[in-house]
This record gives C-alpha cells, sequence and structure tokens, in this order.
C-alpha cells in the first residue's frame, strides 16, 4: 500500500504498513488486492520495493522448493523455517503463513498450537484450507484469539486426492451453492479474507458479490477482489507449468541457464577477468 503523504517536504511516496484491517478496508473502497507467495529472503527484498499488499509463504514451498509432486509432504516446521527467512526482509505487506496437510481440522488444541508456530516464526496471519465444520470451529477459536485467519476453497492441493486432481471446481449447480455456503461458514468464522483457487469464474464472482470479506483468486477469473499466484510460476522459473490462468511475466528459465551456460563457458575458457 503507498500513500501519498501530505506532511512530506517532496511530497514522496510512502509505504504504510499493511495490517489484516486495510485488506477488509480494501474490500468496502473498491481497491483490488494484490498477493504474491515468497519464500526466501531474496526474493523478500525485492517485492518489499514493490506495491504489493499480501505475501504467503504457501505449502506451494513443497513444489517450487522442494520439488515435490503435491504439497502433501510439507511440515509446519517447513512453512516456519520459509517465514522466519521471509520476515527478516518484509516489512510492508501482510504477511501469511499457511497451515500445511494435517496442521489443522484435527483438533482445536493441535491447530492453535501449529498456528502459534507460524506467528512466532514471524507470520501477522495463517491461512487454513477447507470449510468442514471442525475447520470453521476451528477457525471461529483461533479468530476469538487474536490469530487472523484466510480462509482458502474450491481447488485444495491438501486434498487433491479426495477431489480427484486438480480440477476447476464449482462448474455445477450444486457445486456452486456448495462452495457459496462454504464461503459464508468461513466469513461467519471470522476470516478476515478467502482464497478461491481455480473456481469457475461466474461461481467466483457470485461467491466474492456475496461476502463482505474480500476474495482472492487464483485460477478464478477477473471479479475475485484480488489475486495471488505462486512467485516463481509467474516469473517463468518453470515453462513446463503453464496452466490456462498463469501469465509467465518474464522467462527467467531460459535467461537463468543462459546465464549459467555462459559463466560456465568463462570459466573452462579462462575468458572473463571478472572471475
Ligand atoms: O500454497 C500456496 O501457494 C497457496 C496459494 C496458491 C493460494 O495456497
Amino acid at each position: 500500500m503507498v500513500y501519498s503523504d501530505p506532511n512530506s517536504a517532496k511530497n514522496d511516496h510512502k509505504k504504510i504498513k499493511v495490517r489484516v484491517q486495510n485488506i477488509l478496508e480494501m474490500k468496502k473502497n473498491s481497491k483490488r488486492i494484490s498477493s504474491i507467495t515468497c519464500y526466501d529472503a531474496t526474493f523478500a527484498r525485492m517485492i518489499e520495493t514493490t506495491e504489493i499488499d499480501v505475501v504467503l509463504v504457501g505449502d506451494s514451498l513443497g513444489n517450487v522448493i522442494q520439488g515435490k509432486k503435491s504439497t502433501i509432504d510439507v511440515s509446519i516446521n517447513d512453512i516456519a523455517y520459509h517465514i522466519s527467512c521471509v520476515s527478516s526482509s518484509l516489512k510492508t505487506p501482510l504477511l501469511v503463513g499457511d497451515m500445511p496437510f494435517l496442521s489443522s481440522g484435527i483438533s482445536r488444541a493441535e491447530t492453535a498450537h501449529n498456528a502459534g508456530i507460524l506467528l512466532q516464526a514471524g507470520a501477522e496471519a495463517v491461512k487454513i484450507e477447507g470449510a468442514s465444520s471442525e475447520i470453521c470451529e476451528q477457525i471461529h477459536f483461533l479468530t476469538r484469539h487474536g490469530i487472523p485467519v484466510m480462509g482458502h476453497i474450491g481447488l485444495m492441493p491438501q486434498s487433491v486426492h479426495a477431489l480427484s486432481g486438480y480440477r476447476i471446481q464449482g462448474k455445477n449447480e450444486h457445486d456452486k451453492m456448495r462452495l457459496l455456503t462454504e464461503a459464508q461458514k468461513l466469513q461467519s468464522a471470522g476470516c478476515f479474507a478467502v482464497v478461491l483457487e481455480l473456481i469457475m469464474p461466474q461461481t467466483a464472482k457470485e461467491i466474492s458479490e456475496s461476502l463482505e470479506i474480500p476474495t482472492i483468486g487464483i485460477g478464478s477469473g477477473n471479479f475475485c477482489d484480488g489475486n495471488i499466484l505462486v512467485l516463481q510460476d509467474m516469473l517463468g522459473m518453470n515453462k513446463q507449468f503453464k496452466p490456462k490462468f498463469l501469465k509467465h511475466y518474464l522467462q527467467l528459465e531460459d535467461s537463468i541457464t543462459q546465464a549459467l551456460q555462459e559463466y560456465c563457458d568463462d570459466v573452462r575458457n579462462a575468458k572473463s577477468e571478472l572471475i
């Protein structure tokens, strides 16, 4: 978030810390919310120079950092470690930590304990996948005890086996009604925002219009109140990974491999004086 500071002599832009309350106000003021994932200090330092509102240390680190096929192997300590890497370089955006597979939903005590680990590592809120009655009850408990929660419905990668793969959600009327109900339940449980992943754009639009809290879409069209992408994916660090909704803002895989080969050639040929 960048505001013009009227007291500044140069009237330059001063960055104001983004908090949960700002995220709620952004929806009221029809300001769209930009969000990105991040897992390390180098990228966090660069994100800090932009106007990105929300940074998520997502369990997608299982795919892009750990090289796993799904997010199921990611542990609470993995997320806590990457939060601590990011939080040292990130001041302005709201920092959200993802609750990984089975770290929530089992019992209220375990969920609270695990959310506490992420907050102690530097997160300012947690994200939880799902909207079962157990999860909603646990979200309510966290929010009543001062832990802000972002919900997540639609495609939930932690439930990939139950959902029979990475498929678009909310295609038929029954699915749409289920998603609308889940979104309402998460709002009532106290979530300050909800991620809508890979949901039919019309369904995502109806959910967004039905909620007071903002929706953050990924692969769910243009009608959500904001959007999130996985950093390495949008930078084109894996050119094979190009789902329909994903724009590669750079072709970093090509640039990086070319740079590495150039360096390798310089070393072999003792060519550059810079090494
Ligand atoms: O883990 C993650 O990166 C996520 C986002 C894609 C929403 O959950």
